[in-house]
């Protein structure tokens, strides 16, 4: 297969043992995740959708390499990391892969500045000189992701931003490194709806501009729906059904999909009348009980632009 063809991305029979208490002083291991593949194209955008502990976070860890696979194939642009990188992830695959946590409060140092959480990748990478070539790039980068003016910004710490900020710190701090791809777990669920669809809008322009290739973990039916090309339902640690996101929402094949949607706030149907081009509104994953109402996307993606949005 050619480079350009082949998937950035293949996940090929994931499987996670994780040891838990069983009684007071034994241990077990239990499995999380069983025979998990799918693959992720360059540029593309794809959603994993479930309910709370079907084992969404663990497969975002996994392929960023934050923990370890039980079994299974994680091949990054054609290279098996697993066998290449056996001990830890390389810091090319670090700089390559880069994910966005749900809390960008926690992923924030309290004790920095802005600036300092933007400088550190692009030191440690070698992509910048300090001075103003640094100071430059910081800039450049803060103003993408539509914080500016960027030098007021950079001297604030992270409680002194808002949440929509913040989490956009983190998406900055992500981009700086230039990664092919972005695993984003859950990038919206703690933000206020109002700021949900600058962060969804952003991620958008991401991939049009940058062509970032995006994996996205939501509870959220409608941001799937809204941001991604293709969708994954998982449950019990098992994708149950995957394909296009409008053809998968408008004609779920599995009665787990279909259970979902026929879950979604003002019982849309999950049948072939579904219109395509409305999202599901209000969609969240049934028993997840943590998201609020998503944003209400009512423009197409090519129609967004991040500097608009508010943080
Ligand atoms: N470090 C760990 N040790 C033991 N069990 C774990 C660990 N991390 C996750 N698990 C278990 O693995 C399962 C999947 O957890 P995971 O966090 O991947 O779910 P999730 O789909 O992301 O859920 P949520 O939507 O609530 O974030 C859960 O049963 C969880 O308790
Ligand atoms: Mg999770």
């Amino acid at each position: 297969m050619s480079e350009s063809s082949r998937p950035l991305l293949e996940v090929r029979g994931l499987c996670k043992d994780f040891s838990e208490a069983d009684g007071l002083f034994r241990r077990r291991s239990r499995r999380v995740l069983h025979d998990v593949s799918f693959s992720v194209g360059r540029g593309e955008i794809v959603a994993l959708v479930g309910e709370s502990g079907s084992g969404k976070s663990t497969v975002a860890r996994l392929v960023a390499r934050l923990i370890a696979a039980t079994e299974g194939e994680i091949v990054f642009d054609g290279v098996d990391v697993r066998k290449s990188e056996p001990r830890r992830a390389s810091l090319v695959y670090r700089k390559r892969v880069q994910m966005i946590f749900q809390d960008p409060f926690g992923s924030l140092n309290p004790a920095h500045d802005i600036a300092y959480h933007i400088e550190r990748p692009l030191l440690r990478h070698g992509l910048a000189k300090r001075g103003a070539d640094l100071e430059a790039k910081v800039h450049e980068l803060l103003e993408s992701v539509g914080l500016s003016p960027a030098a007021d910004v950079c001297s604030k710490r992270p409680d002194e931003l808002s949440g929509g900020q913040r989490q956009r710190v983190a998406i900055a701090r992500a981009l700086a490194v230039q990664p092919e791809l972005m695993i984003a777990d859950e990038p919206t669920s703690m933000l206020d709806v109002s700021l949900r669809i600058g962060v969804l809008n952003l991620m958008q322009n991401l991939r049009r501009d940058h062509g970032v290739s995006m994996l996205l973990i939501t509870h959220d039916l409608a941001s799937a729906r809204y941001l991604a090309d293709r969708i994954m339902v998982m449950k019990d640690g098992k994708i149950v059904e995957q394909g296009p996101s409008d053809e998968l929402l408008n004609d779920p094949q599995h009665p787990y999909t279909q259970r979902l949607l026929a879950a979604v706030p003002g019982g849309r149907s999950p049948g072939p009348e579904a219109s395509s081009s409305e999202p599901p509104d209000g969609a969240t994953v049934a028993g997840t009980g943590s998201e609020p109402a998503p944003p209400a996307p009512t423009s197409q993606p090519s129609h967004l632009e991040t500097s608009t949005c508010p943080t």
